[in-house]
C-alpha cells in the first residue's frame, strides 16, 4: 500500500487502532507521516509511542542488520532482517554514517549506537534510523592506551549506561566507570575484583541487567562472574556441567533474544569438533540452561561459527562463520544451514539492533511529554493506558 492511501486509511480509523498499526510501520514511513500535521508530530515523537515501537520492533523481530567494513570502518550499511529472510541476495543500503569519522563504535542497544569521539574524547550517541545525534556534554574521558579497558552499553532501568572496564594501576583492582544518560556523569566504581584473573581484552564479556558478567577459569573449570553495579558486589554463577570442564577457549558469551546465552565450541572425541550454544532461559537460574543446539563440524561445515541472533518464533538462529564472516541461518526445526547472501560486502564487523525512534536528548523528550499530554486531550476521545493497548494487539 502506498504511504498516501495508507495515511488515508489510518485518517479513518480509531485512534487506539492507528497506535497499534503504527507501532508496526517502518521508522522510514512513521517519519513520513510525521510532517503530515501536528497531531501525527506529537504522536509519532511522543516518548509513550517510542517505547510501544520500540517494544513492538523487538517482539516482532524487527532487526537491522549493520554492516561495517572492516577495511574502512568509517563506512556502514544496513539490511532489514525481512530481506535476509528472502534471501535474494539483498544488498546493503549504505547509510551516511558521518557520526563515525571521528569515533569507534562502543555498543548498541535499542537501536542507539554509543561512539567514543577520538577528536574530542567524548561520548556521543547515534540513532541511523533517525539520524539524529545526541552529543553527551561532560562525557570527556581521557582513555590511554596503557588502560585496559573495554565498553559496553545497556539500557536497564530507566537509564542508559555506558561502562567502561579498567584495571587501577595502584590497586590492580578492576574499576567500573559508568557514564549515565539521566545523571550525565561519568561515577567510578572500584571493585575488590583482582585484575589480575580477568584479561579485559580477551575475556568475553557482557553487560545485562545491570551487571557486568565475565567467563572466568580455575583450575581449568569455566564459570561465571558478575558483578552487579547498583549493588556494587560479585558473585560466581555456574555454567552447565557439559561445557564448564572445558576451560574458557572459544567461549563467547552473548544477550540471544533477552537471555544470557553461552556459544560454545568443543572437541566431543578425538578429533570430532562441535558448535553448541547454551541458553539460561530464567535469569540467575543455574537449572534453567538448556541447549539449544549442538552441530558437529562435519565434511561439509568444516568450520567453527558463533551465534549473532535469534528468532524464536522462526526456530532459526543467525550465526556468523569465522571463514570470512560468511553469514548463515541455522534452522533448529531440520538442523540445517542456508547461506545468505550480501553482495559487494567482504569481511565485516556486524551489529544486530532494532529499528527505532529511541532518541536520547532528556530535555526534549520532557518538553516532549508535556507536549504530549495537552495533545492528548485533543485528540484522544476514549481513553486508554498502555495495558490496554496492549490487550489491543
Ligand atoms: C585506584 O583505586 C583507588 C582506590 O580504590 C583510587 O583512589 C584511585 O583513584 C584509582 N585510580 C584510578 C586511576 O582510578
Ligand atoms: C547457583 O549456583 C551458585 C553456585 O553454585 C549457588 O550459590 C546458587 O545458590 C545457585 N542458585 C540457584 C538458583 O540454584
Ligand atoms: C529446512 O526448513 C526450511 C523451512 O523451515 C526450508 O526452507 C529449508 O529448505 C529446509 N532445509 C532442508 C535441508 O530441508
Amino acid at each position: 500500500m502506498n504511504p498516501c492511501s495508507l495515511l488515508a486509511l489510518l485518517s479513518s480509523l480509531p485512534f487506539e487502532i492507528v497506535v497499534v498499526i503504527c507501532c508496526h510501520l517502518p521508522v522510514k514511513s512513521l517519519a513520513r507521516f510525521r510532517s503530515v500535521s501536528k497531531s501525527w508530530h506529537s504522536l509519532i515523537d511522543s516518548p509513550y509511542f517510542i517505547n510501544l515501537h520500540l517494544t513492538c520492533s523487538i517482539e516482532t523481530n524487527n532487526f537491522m542488520l549493520y554492516v561495517n567494513p572492516r577495511s574502512n570502518p568509517k563506512e556502514m550499511g544496513c539490511l532489514d532482517f525481512a530481506s535476509l529472510h528472502h534471501n535474494a541476495g539483498a544488498r546493503a543500503r549504505k547509510l551516511d554514517a558521518w557520526p563515525l569519522k571521528h569515533a569507534h563504535i562502543c555498543g548498541s542497544c535499542n537501536g542507539l549506537f554509543a561512539l567514543y569521539k577520538t577528536d574530542t574524547k567524548s561520548l556521543v550517541f547515534w540513532n541511523p534510523s533517525t539520524h539524529k545525534v545526541y552529543d553527551a556534554p561532560f562525557s570527556r574521558i581521557r582513555l590511554y592506551t596503557s588502560d585496559l579497558s573495554t565498553f559496553q552499553f545497556d539500557a536497564s532501568g530507566n537509564d542508559y549506561e555506558v561502562v567502561m572496564i579498567r584495571r587501577n594501576k595502584s590497586t590492580e583492582r578492576l574499576d567500573f566507570v559508568i557514564y549515565s544518560l539521566e545523571a550525565k556523569c561519568w561515577r567510578t566504581i572500584h571493585s575488590t575484583i583482582n585484575g589480575g584473573d580477568i584479561d579485559i581484552r580477551k575475556t568475553s564479556c557482557v553487560l545485562f541487567n545491570g551487571a557486568i558478567h565475565w567467563l572466568v577459569s580455575k583450575q581449568n573449570k569455566c564459570n561465571l562472574l558478575v558483578f552487579d553495579l547498583r549493588r556494587e558486589e560479585s558473585y560466581k554463577l555456574p555454567l552447565p556441567n557439559p561445557i564448564s570442564e572445558h576451560g574458557m577457549d572459544n567461549k563467547k558469551l552473548l544477550i540471544l533474544d533477552g537471555c544470557l546465552c553461552v556459544d560454545s565450541i568443543g572437541k566431543q572425541d578425538v578429533g570430532v569438533y562441535y558448535n553448541e550454544l547454551w541458553v539460561m532461559k530464567e535469569y540467575k537460574v543455574n537449572e534453567s540452561w538448556i541447549k539449544l543446539f549442538s552441530v558437529s563440524r562435519n565434511h561439509k561445515y568444516q568450520c567453527d561459527f558463533h551465534a549473532l541472533s535469534y528468532l524464536k518464533n522462526h526456530d532459526k538462529v543467525l550465526v556468523e562463520f569465522d571463514y570470512f564472516n560468511l553469514l548463515y541461518w541455522y534452522d533448529l526445526k531440520n538442523e540445517s544451514f542456508e547461506r545468505i547472501h550480501i553482495p559487494g560486502i567482504s569481511s565485516p564487523d556486524y551489529t544486530i539492533c532494532p529499528a527505532t525512534l529511541v532518541s536520547i536528548d532528556a530535555d526534549v523528550e520532557n518538553k516532549e511529554k508535556r507536549r504530549w499530554r495537552l495533545l492528548k486531550h485533543e485528540i484522544v476521545h476514549l481513553s486508554f493506558d498502555g495495558e490496554e493497548l496492549a490487550q489491543l494487539r
